[in-house]
């Protein structure tokens, strides 16, 4: 067995140390090279370092690193250049173009492991991972730290959220210079380098591992895999492979944007059907919660009672809203229910609430509903019950899942980014995905991409949302989002708030600029977050209903990260377009170049903005709706408050 395998392995003695792929555009060049039985690598763009040499290795409890002693016997190239298509995102049609190698690695000493870097060089950056074969000698392996370099320009400037701590990545971003960087920081990093372009680290098709975090050391970024609480980093039985490395390169911000390396380096769709996935819109019992009006638990203002959710039924019909969200329908909120995870009962309705009658009620009315599971990261009780909580859903005809993991560690012991958190997801995954339910995770390992592979994973949190509003949001964390946190994938900002200007939660944003987050900030589910009321017979909400969350192609015309940001959106199988812009807490003017538009077509540009007296701190509520004709090279100056934002429609004909 050993022997074949190492024919297959090895080729002949005197192969180069040294391995190297373009892009296919040859602008990007990733170079591999054992150096004294160490392997590193560098990359590089148009002839310049965009990561310096930088080392890889992998350090092992109970057995020696792999790490020295390296030698490459064998390389292996591909290229593919394919197109292939969504069931839901930012784009419908995807291409797939890169150049492939395999460098094939072995000890030149001791247990002779075997093991293979496979790189891949697509012209948007790099991305690699490390696969462990089966062998007779190396059956599974304990990982303490895998340490993969990257080595960029210390002047380089960050925008990062500290890892290990207790709110996940519920933080707001800093803006740093690399050397300033003391902390552990979690992926998406996103980075300005010196050169002028943007560079941002991230992992892809994280499955059975640990989450990456970026420590900085000695002037480089090293990886630090999420640890457990036994000591050790992750568990792997062979045969094994690591998520995708990637290192994701543009010209402009906005580039990082259009960049679709996550979802390329993920595995086709799985499920055999998805005619059962709908993106849509979702109303919720939800923000009335946040404010205090109502409340999760039982009690004089408990939130879901028959009546109300008959309400918010009858609102999401009249209104046109296709789901709707009830938090709170299940026993286990009342008292401390952040800490008391174990009260969860997720097959029993809460007293003063027939679930029988309302999804009965739901039907009648065309509305779908979204029932939650809060956990507050006990996540031994959810799974104890995992199998039970998805037969109820499929039994209610439920399609719709929201699940929640409040709390600074799972089962009061492991981060949720650890290789235990990780299996966990990936369980209520796949069980959702075999009892057609769709999933909006909060508090969820990030997003790797492997929405591709089950696009049943609607959308996540996993970020600083609209539910902190109210004193601990400044406006320009949304203008950082979507080039940090939103190159993870589909995000639940929770957008939708009209009531603005609340007394107990204000909100830092004008009320046009709440449009324009349906556009800016993609989610393939998208909440419309306001208590119902506020929408009645709003002139604004007209944009809400129009807009869809799942599109045919996006553009993103204008962006600089915590400044501002303006991006188009074609509807799928259609010639409409939806534009959204926001700006930091600056006012500004942005000058729209209408040349993306098929020429010799009209269209209707209805517009929603800001009013010149709008203002975050104190006018959020001056807007205008104007109507005007656009056609294909036209171009129109738009005005944003501090703090604001604009949404157009632009129908065609
Ligand atoms: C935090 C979630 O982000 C929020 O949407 C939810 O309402 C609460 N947890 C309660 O589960
Ligand atoms: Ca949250």
């Amino acid at each position: 067995m050993l022997n074949i395998l190492k024919k297959l392995f090895f080729k002949t003695k005197g192969v180069p140390q040294k391995a190297t792929v373009p892009s296919p555009d040859r602008r990007l060049v990733a170079e591999f090279e054992v150096v004294g039985g160490v392997l590193q690598y560098r990359i590089n763009r148009d002839g310049r370092p965009v990561v310096n040499a930088s080392r890889i290795g992998i350090e092992l409890k109970n057995d020696r690193p792999l790490a020295k002693n390296l030698r490459m016997v064998r390389t292996a190239k591909k290229s593919v250049n394919e197109t292939w298509e969504t069931v839901w995102g930012e784009e419908k049609a995807i291409i797939n173009n890169y150049n492939e190698i395999a460098i094939f690695l072995a000890e030149t000493d001791g247990a002779e492991r075997l093991w293979t870097v496979r790189v891949r060089a697509f012209n948007e950056g790099v991305a690699w991972r490390y696969e462990f074969p089966v062998q007779p000698n190396w059956q599974a392996m304990e990982i303490v730290n895998e340490y993969t370099e990257f080595a960029f320009d210390r002047n380089s400037t960050a925008w990062w959220i500290p890892a290990y701590q207790p709110d996940r990545y519920e933080y707001n971003y800093t803006k740093s210079n690399m050397s300033d960087l003391e902390v552990p920081v979690h992926t998406p990093l996103t980075m300005r380098l010196p050169g002028g372009f943007y560079a941002a680290v991230h992992e892809a098709a994280l499955y059975d591992y640990a989450a990456m975090t970026l420590r900085p050391q000695g002037g480089k970024l090293v990886s630090d895999l999420t640890p457990l609480s036994n000591g050790t980093r992750a568990a792997l039985v062979l045969p094994a492979q690591t998520p995708w490395r990637m290192v994701e390169i543009g010209q402009a911000a906005t580039d990082l944007m259009a960049n679709r390396m996550m979802l390329n380096l993920n595995e086709p769709c799985k499920l055999p059907d998805t005619t059962w996935i709908q993106p849509g819109k979702f109303m919720g019992i939800w923000w009335a919660l946040h404010l205090g009006e109502l409340t999760w638990g039982t009690g004089e203002r408990q939130g879901i009672t028959t009546a109300r959710v008959r309400e918010h039924i009858d609102a999401c019909a009249a209104y046109g809203i296709p789901v709707l969200l009830l938090e709170g329908w299940n026993t286990g909120w009342d008292g401390d229910w952040m800490n008391h995870g174990e009260r969860f009962n997720f097959t029993e309705p809460v007293a003063g609430f027939d679930l029988d009658a309302s999804v009965e009620y739901a039907r009648a009315k065309n509305v779908k509903l979204m029932l939650h599971h809060e956990t507050s990261a006990d996540v031994a009780n959810y799974e104890k019950q995992l199998d039970a909580a998805y037969a109820f859903l499929k039994a209610k005809n439920v399609h719709y899942l929201k699940t929640g993991y409040v709390g600074s560690r799972i089962n009061h012991l492991e981060f949720h980014h650890s290789q235990i958190g990780v299996r966990h997801y990936q369980r209520t995954v796949e069980i959702a995905a075999a009892n057609q339910v769709m999933l909006n995770i909060h508090e969820p390992i990030k997003g790797t991409g492997i929405e591709r592979t089950w696009p049943n994973l609607m959308t996540r949190e996993g970020a600083r949302g609209q539910e902190y509003e109210g004193g601990a949001l400044a406006p320009n964390h949304a203008t950082i989002i979507p080039f940090t946190r939103g190159l993870a994938g589909s995000f639940d900002y929770t957008p939708g708030i009209f009531d603005v200007a609340n007394f107990t939660k204000r909100v830092a944003t004008t009320v046009a600029r709440q449009l324009a987050y349906y556009v800016v900030i993609f989610s393939s589910l998208q909440m419309v977050s306001d208590r119902p009321h506020v929408y009645k017979d709003h002139p604004l909400f007209r944009f809400i209903q129009l807009v869809p969350t799942s599109w045919g192609k996006s553009i993103y015309l204008l962006g600089d990260i915590g400044e501002y940001l303006v991006v188009a959106r074609q509807v799928r199988d259609g010639a409409d377009w939806f534009i959204g812009g926001i700006t930091n807490e600056n006012p500004r003017r942005v000058n729209l170049f209408f040349d993306f538009l098929e020429k010799d077509a009209k269209y209707t540009a209805e517009i929603y903005r800001d009013d010149e007296q709008a203002h975050y701190r104190d006018n959020q509520l001056g807007y205008k709706i104007e109507t005007r004709e656009i056609k294909h090279g036209d171009h129109l100056a738009m005005y944003m408050a501090g703090g604001g934002g604009f949404a157009i429609y632009l129908k065609k004909g």
